[in-house]
């Protein structure tokens, strides 16, 4: 995601490059991540795509210097241009506590279940401003009110059990604001989710984007999940960024025959029910031992013989940029449509 500038602000609030992540076992080293990039900016949303796997989460563990000890990282992470793989732990929990906020995809990993919702929220609140304790709750029914919590007066003194599963991803949001961060990393936050309520929960991760002038980065497996509010678009595969670029750009003429696969696999509400998606045959490979040349070219219908002895470069095709040796092919199908 190089060469592109944001009107907004000249420095990203997250910068990656060249990060590569291993994690060494007995039967050798993962290669979980292997040189990846991407830039956010201020006010906007970029989605991480691809399947389980494809080193999504450690990329975004890295940034928050989450990863477990064990675990080989290089390469740069900069928030707001410092670096936070030289940052102590101290820092990095001042980072995290202030500065970029996280939700996953199950909100009881990260929410007490033996606390009611707004005391956490109001937990939240009093670690960023000094306010007193009914400041800080009257803060969170704002909250809970602001990420669509009916009754949020009452809701503030639930439990999580207490909440559908919805609405417990959506107390977790307003968790992750209630500090003001400047980053929003949500980790497949709708995943666990009926596809109805997927789209609920992703118009409010937008509001709260909105209200709180941060970043988003959404990781999901679904690129029709983050459709209507991804400005940009990471698409990773086995490690690796197969392509990159606007959002408008990707859906519309995708540059990598493994977008177009996950495009053509996305759910459709208007479906009738129980019809089949098209997967991409086939499953990714093994992190310990990638195929030479493109990990995707095993499942490829572009494959050439060149796919499997040469790793494709990232590259400009079109409007994007593509880690794909025939991606002009892959761009110029769908010129007419
Ligand atoms: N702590 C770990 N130890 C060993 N391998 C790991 C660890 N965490 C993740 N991995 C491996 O790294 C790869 C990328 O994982 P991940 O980033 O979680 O994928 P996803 O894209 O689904 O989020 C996977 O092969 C996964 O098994
Ligand atoms: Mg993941």
């Amino acid at each position: 995601m190089t060469g592109q500038t944001s009107s907004r602000a000249e420095i990203p609030v997250l910068s990656v490059r060249d990060l590569e992540v291993a994690f060494p076992t007995p039967d050798g080293d993962v290669q979980a991540v292997r040189s990846v990039g991407w830039d956010v900016y201020e006010g906007e949303v970029l989605a991480i795509a691809g399947e389980s796997g494809s080193g999504k989460s450690v990329s975004v563990m890295a940034a928050m210097g989450l990863l477990p000890a064990t675990a080989q990282v290089s390469g740069s992470i900069a928030y707001r241009g410092r670096d936070v793989l030289a940052m102590s732990d101290k820092d990095l929990e001042r980072l995290r506590g202030s500065s970029i906020s996280m939700v996953f995809q199950d909100p009881m990993t990260s929410l007490n279940p033996v606390m009611a919702v707004g005391a956490q929220i109001a937990e939240g609140v009093r670690i960023h401003q000094r306010v007193n304790s009914r400041t800080a709750r009257s803060k969170a029914v704002e909250l809970l009110d602001l990420v669509g919590i009916p009754n949020p007066g009452q809701r503030v003194d639930s439990y999580p059990h207490e909440l559908s599963g919805g609405m417990r991803q959506r107390a977790m949001i307003a968790m992750a604001i209630a500090n003001d961060p400047d980053l929003l990393i949500a980790d497949e936050p709708t995943t666990a989710l009926d596809v109805t309520i997927q789209a609920q929960v992703i118009d409010v991760l937008e509001r709260a984007r909105e209200a709180t002038g941060s970043a988003l980065v959404i990781i999901t497996h679904d690129l029709g999940v983050v459709a209507r509010i991804a400005h940009r678009i990471l698409v990773m595969y086995a490690g690796r960024a197969a392509e990159t670029g606007m959002a408008d750009g990707v859906f519309e003429r995708p540059s990598h025959p493994y977008t177009a696969g996950l495009l053509g696999s996305i759910p459709r509400l208007d479906a009738p029910k129980g019809t089949r998606l098209i997967p991409i045959d086939g499953a990714p490979p093994s992190m310990l031992a990638p195929p030479p040349g493109c990990a995707f070219a095993p499942r490829c219908p572009r494959a050439t013989p060149l796919c499997s002895q040469e790793i494709p470069e990232l590259r400009p095709i079109g409007n994007q940029q593509s880690a794909c040796h025939h991606g002009e092919d892959q761009y110029n199908e769908d010129e007419d449509v």
